[in-house]
C-alpha cells in the first residue's frame, strides 16, 4: 500500500467538476473519513443493527459481536492486555470527565497535588480544576519553554511525593509538541503518582503501546482517527478500573437493582450505562483496520516528511512566525503559525477563499495562549491524505494573504 495515493479513499477530498479540491489542513480538529469507514456504518445498519447485550435473538447477538469485536481491535491497536480495559465513551472530553469524577473524586484528598501541563486542551484541564476545588487539592502546572517543550527540570520541579495524579497530553494540539510521556510516567511512578495520557493527538498518528508506556489511563476520540463523531475511548489498567465507582448510571451497567441499592456489572459494562454508540464502535474498528493496513510507522513517516517540507518553506518566509519545537523530532503533524500583521481569523477566512481549510483561534488552550502572551494562532494539521502539493497550496495562500493585507500596513 506504500505508493497508494490515499486521497482516492476520501470522497470529500476528491476534485470537483472544475478540478478543484479542498486542501484540508484541519485534521487535529477532526479527520476526514475513508470510504471503507463510511461503508462500514452503512453495512452495520443494513445487516447487524439491534441493541447489543439486550436481545436473545440473532440480530442482537450480531450487534453484540460487532461491538465486542471493535473493542478487541482497540485493545490490540493500543496494545492493552484485556478488552475489559477499553471503555467506550462519547468522546475524549467525556473520558476525562469519567476519570476526574470517578478516579479523581475518590482518590484525591485534601492537600494532594494534581499535575498537568499549561498546554492541556480544556478537556484535560477544567475537570481537574473541579476535582481540586471539591477536594481542597492543589492543581499544579508544568510550563513549557520558548520552544513549547516541557524540560526535565520542570518535570522534576513539579512532580513530587505530594503528587497523586499527573494528566498530560502526549501531543499538544496547539503547538504540535510531542511530550516525553514515557519519562513523565516513569518519574511520576517513582513518586507514587498515577498518570493519565491524553492520546487525542497521538493515537491517530503514531504507534502507541499503553504497556510500553506503562500508562495508567489513556484517553482519545475516534473522530480524530478516521472514525465517526460521538465515540471516545478510555483505557485504564484493570485493577484501577475495577476499584473505581461508576460514572454514568442506569441501564446496562448493573448486576442487580434493589429498591435502595444496586450492584454493578463487571468491566467494561460498569462504565457504559445506557444504549451505546455501536455504529461508532464499528466505524472505529474499520478505521483501525484501514490504518493497520498502511501501518502506523508509515503514517508517522508520511506526516514527518510533510512537516519537514512545510517547515522549510514556512521558515523561509520572514513574515511568518512558527511556534513549537525547533527540534523536528519533537514535533507531530501540527504546525501553529502567525502571519505578521494579519489576525489568525482573517487568515483562516482568506485561506477559505483559496479552498485551504486551517484552524485559527486558541485551540481550546486559553491558559497556554495567555502564558505565551498571544491571543490566537493559525494551525495547519496534517494526516496521511495530505500531500506536498497541499503544502505548496498553503504557502501560496500565505503569500497571497500577506500581500493582500500589505495595503493596510
Ligand atoms: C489534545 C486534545 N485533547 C482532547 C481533545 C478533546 O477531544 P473531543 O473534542 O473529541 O472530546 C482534543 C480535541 O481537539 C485534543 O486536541
Amino acid at each position: 500500500m506504500s505508493n497508494k495515493n490515499f486521497l482516492e479513499d476520501f470522497p470529500v477530498l476528491h476534485a470537483d467538476a472544475n478540478g478543484e479540491r479542498l486542501i484540508y489542513l484541519d485534521s487535529a480538529a477532526t479527520t476526514q473519513k475513508p470510504t471503507q469507514v463510511i461503508e462500514s456504518i452503512e453495512n452495520y445498519y443494513k445487516t447487524n443493527n439491534a441493541n447489543p447485550h439486550r436481545g436473545a435473538y440473532k440480530l442482537s447477538i450480531d450487534a453484540t459481536k460487532a461491538y465486542d469485536d471493535a473493542r478487541k481491535k482497540v485493545r490490540d491497536f493500543i496494545d492493552a492486555e484485556f478488552s475489559k480495559e477499553i471503555i467506550f465513551t462519547k468522546n475524549a472530553t467525556e473520558g476525562f470527565n469519567l476519570l476526574s469524577s470517578s478516579y479523581g473524586m475518590s482518590n484525591i484528598n485534601e492537600g494532594d497535588e494534581i499535575v498537568i501541563s499549561i498546554a492541556e486542551h480544556h478537556s484535560n484541564l477544567i475537570p481537574w480544576q473541579l476535582v481540586a476545588r471539591a477536594k481542597k487539592a492543589i492543581l499544579k502546572y508544568m510550563y513549557v519553554n520558548e520552544d513549547g517543550e516541557i524540560t526535565k527540570d520542570e518535570i522534576k520541579n513539579k512532580i513530587t511525593p505530594k503528587t497523586k495524579l499527573v494528566s498530560i497530553t502526549h501531543v499538544s494540539n496547539a503547538l504540535g509538541t510531542i511530550n516525553p510521556v514515557k519519562n513523565i510516567i516513569d518519574y511520576a511512578h517513582s513518586m507514587g503518582a498515577k498518570v493519565i495520557v491524553d492520546g487525542a493527538q497521538s493515537i491517530p498518528h503514531m504507534k502507541v503501546s499503553v504497556r510500553d508506556l506503562d500508562a495508567d489511563f489513556l484517553v482519545f476520540s475516534a473522530h480524530k482517527l478516521l472514525g465517526s463523531m460521538g465515540l471516545g475511548v478510555v483505557y485504564g489498567k484493570k485493577e484501577l478500573l475495577q476499584n473505581m465507582p461508576p460514572y454514568i448510571v442506569g441501564g446496562d451497567m448493573i448486576e442487580y437493582v434493589y429498591e435502595q441499592e444496586t450492584t454493578y456489572a463487571e468491566l467494561p459494562a460498569k462504565f457504559e450505562g445506557g444504549t451505546q454508540n455501536v455504529e461508532g464502535a464499528v466505524a472505529l474498528g474499520a478505521a483501525i483496520d484501514y490504518l493497520n493496513e498502511i501501518g502506523m510507522d508509515k503514517i508517522s513517516e508520511i506526516e514527518h516528511e510533510l512537516i519537514v517540507y512545510a517547515l522549510e518553506k514556512l521558515n523561509a518566509l520572514p513574515y511568518v512566525k512558527v511556534y513549537g519545537p525547533k527540534n523536528i523530532d519533537h514535533r507531530s503533524g501540527v504546525i501553529s503559525f502567525d502571519i505578521e500583521g494579519v489576525h489568525p481569523h482573517d487568515v483562516a477566512s482568506v485561506f477559505d477563499s483559496h479552498n485551504v481549510a486551517i484552524r485559527s483561534g486558541n485551540h481550546c488552550a486559553q491558559p497556554l495562549m495567555r502564558f505565551m502572551d498571544i491571543n490566537a494562532t493559525c494551525r495547519a494539521s496534517f494526516y496521511l491524505y495530505n500531500t506536498k502539493e497541499d503544502v505548496d497550496k498553503l504557502i501560496e495562500a500565505i503569500e497571497k494573504t500577506y500581500t493582500m493585507f500589505s495595503k493596510w500596513r
